[in-house]
């Protein structure tokens, strides 16, 4: 069946080669995804070696796991960790045709990003941005061709959650979003489409969520009872795990863009900004204890 919204698949362009823009956690996750359900080449590009090497590494490691599982064989472990490169520039972009972007969540950061790759992709290459809360027509906008240019937003951990928002711009045409469907597919993902709204819907709804246990915290609620006290309500994860497992940062970027949107709907609240301002990972440390410090940005609000 198809999904609503989607348009016909014959439309869909065929994907032989996909560069993923970024190599971080989540960009590496992406890549090796691909891989892995397209079987296809994937090419990360970052900034650096290092980052580029910690991608890469990160994808060699996650195959091994599988291997180990006995999910995959031997040769199709060798076959994946084949199939992911990096590259420190977007030539090798140039027979790419879907590339996806996972960089920082800065509007300016991923127009200059786009830019790039459309002075290097062939035509009929579909553009893809990661963003979890930017608008994609705004992020189009100096395009040439910025009909090609669609959201494919993944959840964390990439690898295990179901759920792709495919999010259709001003301008994306149904070549675009048939095979942004298309890939969502052969990703084995359940693809939704969604308008180009702040924080399209899901993070839309995890915001108020999260904002609220973090208002209940700033409020005076201790971090240990907010964290509990949905426990036996068959949530897979309590909200800070939940904080940290997306990243604190990321959180308070897609809290800010919808404060800025609808700022009578949503607060930022100044301890998560004092916690992103910290640096930790979140309140809880490499042991999954409670991290002291990190509590403490929040405690008396
Ligand atoms: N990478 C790859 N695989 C992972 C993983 C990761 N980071 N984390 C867990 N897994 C795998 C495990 O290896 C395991 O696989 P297996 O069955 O093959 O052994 C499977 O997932 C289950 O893991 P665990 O048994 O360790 O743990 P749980 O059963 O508790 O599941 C969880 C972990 C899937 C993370 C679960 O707690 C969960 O669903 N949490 C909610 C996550 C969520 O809501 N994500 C959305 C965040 S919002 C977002 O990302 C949007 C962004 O824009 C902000």
């Amino acid at each position: 069946k198809r999904p609503a919204g989607a348009p016909d698949r014959s439309l869909a362009r065929k994907v032989t080669k996909v560069g993923v823009v970024g190599a971080g956690l989540m960009a590496s996750q992406m890549a090796l995804l691909f891989a892995r359900r397209l079987e296809v080449p994937v090419v990360l590009t970052d900034l650096d070696q290092a980052r580029l090497d910690k991608g890469v590494g990160y994808v060699h490691a996650e195959v091994d796991k599988l291997l180990g599982k006995g999910r995959i064989s031997a040769d199709q472990a060798n076959r994946l960790k084949g199939l992911v490169t990096g590259s420190l520039t977007k030539d090798a972009f140039a027979d790419a045709d879907f590339v996806i972007e996972a960089v920082f969540e800065d509007m300016a950061v991923k127009k200059k990003v786009f830019a790039e790759v459309e002075a290097v992709v062939p035509d009929g290459c579909t553009l893809a941005t990661n963003t979890s809360s930017l608008s994609l027509t705004e992020m189009g906008a100096d395009l040439a061709h910025p009909e090609r240019l669609v959201g494919f937003h993944f959840f964390n951990p990439v690898a295990v959650m179901p759920l792709l928002e495919i999010v259709k711009g001003a301008a994306t045409d149904d070549a675009t979003l048939a095979t942004a469907f298309a890939v969502g597919k052969s990703l084995k993902k359940s693809a939704v489409l969604v308008k180009d709204a702040p924080a399209f819907v899901v993070n839309r709804l995890l915001t108020r969520f999260m904002g609220e246990v973090i208002a209940a915290v700033d409020e005076g609620t201790p971090l240990e009872t907010a964290e509990h006290a949905l426990d036996d309500l068959g949530l897979p994860m309590t909200p800070f795990a939940l904080l940290q497992l997306v990243g604190p940062a990321v959180g308070l970027h897609v809290a800010e863009t919808l404060h800025e949107a609808f700022p009578d709907r949503f607060g930022v609240s100044a301890n998560m900004a004092k916690l992103v301002a910290s640096g930790k990972p979140g309140v809880y440390a490499a042991d999954f204890s409670l991290d002291p410090e990190a509590v403490a940005l929040f405690a008396g609000g």
